[in-house]
């Protein structure tokens, strides 16, 4: 969350004369309590009407995250926004849902009948981001310690295009991040990369699937394939945790064929975000073990269940329970095939958007589309007068948003935009964006003198 501060200067919320009444008539305060109950319907329409100023989030090109689902959905939602997941002896059929799920998605990601896969749900991924990260920490600790060795220095190796849930982990855990930087045209983590900033105390290794800055997928099993060479010559034998925050909801059912998941055996743990291509709205993730193994043992509390004991491992205690019951709706109601051919409309718009953006002219692709439903693109060097930063509030204007920013180390100088492609990016909605790009570029095209940068135009959080 921002960290929200005090704004002065703005201490009253006008109401709108037409349903203004009693104490509403002379505003409401914005930073203090009311010191009076208000008519419901009053209370509604100040804030629905506040929200109205919010984006429109069929043109928001930046988010990862699920702006529409089926009205079905929405009704199960509403009907469920009472149920607090952690309560399994009040809402125990919450319970059994959410163990379908983490069954269903275990099934998905290829955990063996013999390895009895464990996970449950998140927040979403950054929370599971934290939990795995934990279970990698406690399982390097209980090994360094059997072997009499020290475990005061963990580090974790991945590539600096993570996202920042992996800098939250490493500062608040207290784990040493060591970022293998972007060259040239390397963009993500590689095998031969990643073994280089490994050693004894590397708790993991992270690979993306895909990546936040251009949706590319990292070589998940170059990567474990490097560290088994590793292992095999006397060096230590490293887990990997796959960030599938996008790709844990596409891969499977757009690519079967690549193999990420836990069909590579030095893959110990997987995230996903349900809220994002599991197309469920905000509030949602999944983490899953290969086995019991992998999710160390003093990490689990128990809840008690139904007189029973629950095994519970989560930063949270009360949470909603009907982000989890949308999940269970959205795998039922669409099934492998409707999945895929969500994921699969994505894919084929995103690459449609792709090939239409390289022929407007000034632009370089990095990414294509291709893996995930994601691409980022540059202006070629000869382009002087304009940046992406101008092509993006021009964008803007039209009411897309389509962030620009810059690349992390070592390429800070390479400025892109970037293009996420959701279920509901109809092909009609596509050519509109192409034709307001080309219109946009068309216009800067017609600069006569360079137009003036500042600096703080880079700051775009993923
Ligand atoms: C690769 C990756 N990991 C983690 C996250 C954080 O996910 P969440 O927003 O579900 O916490 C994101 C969000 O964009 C992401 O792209």
């Amino acid at each position: 969350m921002p960290l929200h501060r005090h704004e002065p200067g703005d201490e009253e919320l006008d109401v709108n004369p037409l349903y203004a009444t009693g104490a509403t008539r002379s505003g409401v305060p914005k930073l203090r309590i009311p010191r009076e109950p208000m008519d419901p319907e009053v209370a509604y329409q100040i804030v629905h009407d506040e929200l109205l100023l919010d984006g429109n989030a069929r043109l928001n090109l930046a988010t990862f995250v699920t702006t529409w689902m089926e009205p079905q959905a929405a009704r199960l939602m509403v009907e469920a926004a009472d149920k607090n997941v952690i309560d399994k002896d009040e809402y125990p059929q919450t319970a059994e849902i959410e163990r379908r799920c983490v069954h269903i998605l275990a099934d998905l990601w290829h955990a063996q009948p013999h390895q009895t896969a464990v996970g449950c749900s998140t927040t979403g991924s950054s929370e599971a981001a934290m939990l795995a990260g934990m279970a990698l920490k406690w399982r390097w600790r209980e090994a360094r310690r059997a072997a009499g060795a020290s475990a005061d220095r963990p580090n974790m190796v991945m590539g600096i295009n993570v996202q920042v849930c992996w800098e939250k982990f490493c500062r608040y855990w207290d784990v040493e991040p060591r970022y293998v930087p972007m060259e040239g045209d390397r963009r993500h983590l590689t095998g031969g990369e990643a073994v280089k900033l490994c050693d004894e105390n590397t708790i993991g290794v992270v690979a993306v699937l895909g990546s936040t800055q251009d949706g590319s997928y990292e070589p998940v099993a170059e990567i474990a394939a490097a560290l088994d060479r590793l292992h095999q010559g006397g060096g230590p034998d490293i887990p990997v945790h796959v960030d599938a925050a996008s790709g844990g909801f596409v891969a499977p059912f757009v690519q079967p064929d690549l193999e990420w998941d836990f069909r590579v055996p030095r893959v110990a743990s997987i995230n996903t975000s349900g809220h994002k291509y599991g197309l469920v709205y905000p509030g949602v993730g999944w983490v899953l073990w290969r086995d019991r193994d992998a999710l160390p043992e003093d990490l689990i509390f128990r809840v008690n269940y139904l007189g029973g004991s629950m095994p519970t491992f989560a930063l949270n205690f009360s949470r909603p329970g009907a982000q989890v019951i949308a999940q269970y709706y959205n795998l039922i109601r669409l099934g492998f095939e409707g999945y895929r051919r969500v994921q699969q409309a994505a894919l084929d718009t995103a690459q449609h958007i792709a090939a239409a953006v390289a022929r407007i002219g000034p632009f370089r692709l990095l990414t294509d589309g291709s893996e995930l439903p994601v691409f980022a693109f540059e202006l070629n060097p000869e382009v002087e007068r304009y940046s992406v930063y101008d092509v993006s509030d021009g964008l803007r204007k039209r009411g897309w948003q389509v962030p620009a920013y810059s690349f992390p180390a070592n390429l800070q100088n390479t400025n892109v935009l970037r293009v996420v492609v959701r279920n509901g990016m109809s092909r009609d909605l596509a050519d509109l964006l192409i034709a307001d790009l080309r219109r946009e570029v068309g216009q800067l095209g017609k600069l006569s003198s360079r137009l003036p940068q500042h600096p703080d135009r880079a700051r775009f959080h993923h």
